[in-house]
């Protein structure tokens, strides 16, 4: 089984930054972004690669995963084992490329990837956001194998003048996650979703509840994705085509704490997760409080 991470897009949000090393390389402390994001689609027992769908206008993404022994071998003989260590395990990672030259939209990018999959489910994971060491993607497997292997998304509450710019899911809640009940939009909250709109006007949201980047679809997905029509911002939507799978085959939601992960889509959101992650870590800690000096966080 494999994961899509769709990386296809110009990171304009990043300018001038972008204009020459693609968003999805820029660093989390000593990591890229998509790094993070590979490591998180390899935690499910059962996915064994990554497929990030790239341009060909990005070839540094390749080259970051691709094993460099003679570099490796420099960095040893230089003392710098450790180093070494951690350039090697980047290109170890089993990531595999396809590529999306004419963005039409998140739908499409799935699409791109259809050859890779071998006919199972697939797991989605959106780039702009990661959530380390918090095993999402093991919870969405796991109330999909509850669930006769149906499509799981992972929602969160979101204010409903914000609703417009995400996939938002009709529904019912069925049940929790794990021993505690829990209420409708409270974290474990697991719902069967019975609609899905994308980027719906405040007035037509049937729910609160967005979808957060992190899908495990089923194979059926493809099919439809290949006959899908524009919908939102003249874009093949995913939403739309998982809304049309809804018609054949049952769809699961987990209610997630979007806190729990970090976003990386826009500058101050990104600078947030470097101080977030370097206060959480050991090894980042003391050194990043003695750089900030008197300025607070
Ligand atoms: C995409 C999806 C949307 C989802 C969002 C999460 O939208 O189409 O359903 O809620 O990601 O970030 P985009 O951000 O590409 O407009």
């Amino acid at each position: 089984m494999k994961a899509i991470i769709p990386a296809a897009g110009l990171g304009t949000r990043f300018l001038p930054a972008t204009k020459c090393s693609p968003k999805e390389l820029l660093p989390v402390l000593d990591k890229p972004v998509m790094q993070y994001v590979v490591e998180e689609a390899l935690e499910p027992e059962g996915v064994n690669g990554a497929v990030i769908v790239n341009s060909h206008e990005k070839p540094q993404i390749e080259a970051y995963f691709e094993e460099d022994l003679a570099f490796e071998e420099m960095l040893r003989e230089r003392g710098k084992g450790e180093l070494a260590d951690k350039v090697h395990e980047a290109g170890a990672l089993p990531v595999s490329f396809v590529y999306q030259d004419d963005p039409k939209g998140l739908g499409h990018a799935v699409l791109c990837a259809q050859s890779e999959m071998d006919g199972d489910p697939f797991f989605v994971l959106l780039g702009d956001y990661f959530v380390p060491g918090r095993q999402m993607c093991v919870r969405m497997a796991e109330i999909s194998r509850a669930h006769n292997n149906a499509s799981v998304i992972a929602v969160a509450p979101v204010p409903a003048d914000q609703v417009s710019r995400y996939g938002i899911i009709a529904g019912e809640q069925i049940g929790s996650y794990g021993d505690t009940q829990v209420g409708p939009e409270e974290e474990g909250a697991v719902w069967r979703v019975t609609g899905l709109v994308e980027k719906p006007a405040p007035e037509e949201a049937p729910s609160h509840l967005f979808i957060v980047g992190r899908y495990l679809l089923s194979p059926r997905i493809m099919e439809l994705l290949a006959t899908q029509g524009p919908g939102a911002g003249g874009e093949i939507q995913l939403t739309d085509a998982m809304e049309r799978l809804l018609e054949e085959e049952e769809m699961y939601a987990i209610v997630v704490d979007p806190a729990e992960g970090c976003d990386t889509g826009t500058p101050a959101a990104w600078a947030a997760t470097n101080a977030r992650m370097a206060l959480a870590n050991p090894a980042f800690t003391d050194a990043f409080r003695e750089e900030l000096g008197d300025a607070s966080l």
